[in-house]
């Protein structure tokens, strides 16, 4: 690429042209969908509004693609044909604002409860992980039928995303959700082909990148969220996050959204010399490792700093999360220069009344 890329320099991924570098990334909005994981009104609304804020590329919360891998009861799905028609009112919404707009797919896993699945939460391997399963019940390990299952599931929810109109797909491979459990050695314990060595940790991953490839178009974007390293002693190391981001771009994936694997309070060393938040600096190693666009996020809500992040290369795209959340017209503020207008969250978990787009944790 020559020069120094700004907010509002286009990129194109697969032909699909994005028109700058700004994306909302995946966010929950728990308590809005009902038990059908069908999409409403509110949520056509909630996206239609980031992309009319200038939003490049929004890419719409985790959604799960079983019954049994959702993460809250409240939860969009894409399990069922019968989902599409709510999906392609988001999908349709966000084109015709001049967005591009991707469909984060997930399986919880352990990262879930009875509660919200109505059974037994599943997983690599039958232990309780800190920050994802309580140790009086921990989850089920899955059997290889199972696993064969799960990674239809997600071929076949991306098919129903191509048919509803999205460019593409996120991978939710991060935030200790199922791919993260596998990935991890804390998690996965499993003695198959499916544990063990980092090879056989990122086989599922790779087998789901794989499924949904053989479901879309050539074109359809494949994006994977990476849980570029776990942050709890004994996990997924940032080497190791290195070699996975190798990995998912020789399987094709077209672009990578860095952020943590399993969750925890050790926070890994990060790379010298880069005075932004943890997270957007794990992207740069990351960007350091593929050719693929590599997407930075965590904290960004100053226009300089998503600036900065840019033009010293840490990564392609800036994701603005909360920011976003707090004012859906953070992108046209931030490339205008209307820096002052923004209206800012600085994640305070609610009840901010700056905020115009309401409490990003839904307290509103
Ligand atoms: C309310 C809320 C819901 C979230 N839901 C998701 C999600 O569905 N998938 C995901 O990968 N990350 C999710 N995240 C993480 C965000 O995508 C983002 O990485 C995080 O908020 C850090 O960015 P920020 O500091 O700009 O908010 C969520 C974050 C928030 C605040």
């Amino acid at each position: 690429m020559i020069g120094v890329p700004q907010l509002d320099t286009p990129l194109t991924i697969k032909g699909t042209q994005i028109r700058n570098r700004i994306v909302m990334p995946p966010m929950v909005r728990f308590g809005w969908a009902d038990e059908s994981g069908k999409a409403t009104d509110r949520f056509v609304e909630h996206y239609a509004r980031r992309a009319r804020g200038g939003a490049g590329l929004i890419i719409v919360e985790a959604t799960a693609v079983m019954p049994n891998g959702k993460l809250a009861k409240s939860q969009l799905g894409i399990w069922d044909d019968e989902q599409i028609p709510g999906l392609r009112r988001i999908a349709l919404a966000c084109r015709k604002a001049g967005a591009r707009v991707l469909i984060q797919l997930n399986h919880a896993g352990a990262n879930t409860s009875r509660d919200a699945i109505g059974e037994l939460p599943v997983a690599p391997s039958a232990v309780a992980v800190p920050g994802l399963s309580s140790d009086d019940e921990p989850p089920r390990a899955l059997s290889q039928p199972e696993i064969r299952a799960i990674i239809r599931a997600f071929g076949l929810a991306a098919a129903r995303a191509e048919a509803a109109g999205f460019d593409g797909v996120e991978i939710h491979g991060a935030h200790g959700f199922l791919i993260t459990q596998f990935m991890s050695p804390i998690s996965n314990r499993r003695s198959d082909e499916y544990g063990g060595s980092l090879e056989n940790r990122m086989r599922l991953a790779i087998e789901i990148i794989r499924e949904v490839r053989g479901r879309v178009g050539p074109d359809f974007i494949i994006g994977y969220r990476l849980g570029a390293v776990d942050f709890i002693e004994g996990g997924l190391t940032r080497e190791e996050g290195r070699e996975v981001a190798q990995a998912l771009e020789k399987e094709g994936v077209d672009l990578i959204n860095v952020s943590r694997g399993l969750p925890g309070d050790s926070i890994p060393d990060l790379p010298e010399g880069y005075p932004f938040d943890c997270l957007v600096s794990l992207a740069a190693p990351v960007r350091e490792s593929v050719n693929v666009p590599v997407i930075a996020v965590g904290r960004i809500v100053e226009p300089a700093t998503a600036k900065a992040i840019l033009a010293r290369g840490i990564a392609d795209m800036v994701a603005v999360g909360r920011g976003m959340l707090a004012d859906p017209e953070w992108a046209n503020k931030a490339i205008a220069g209307r820096d002052s207008e923004i209206m800012k969250c600085y994640g305070c978990a609610g009840g901010c009344k700056r905020a115009s787009g309401g409490c990003p944790w839904g307290k509103d």
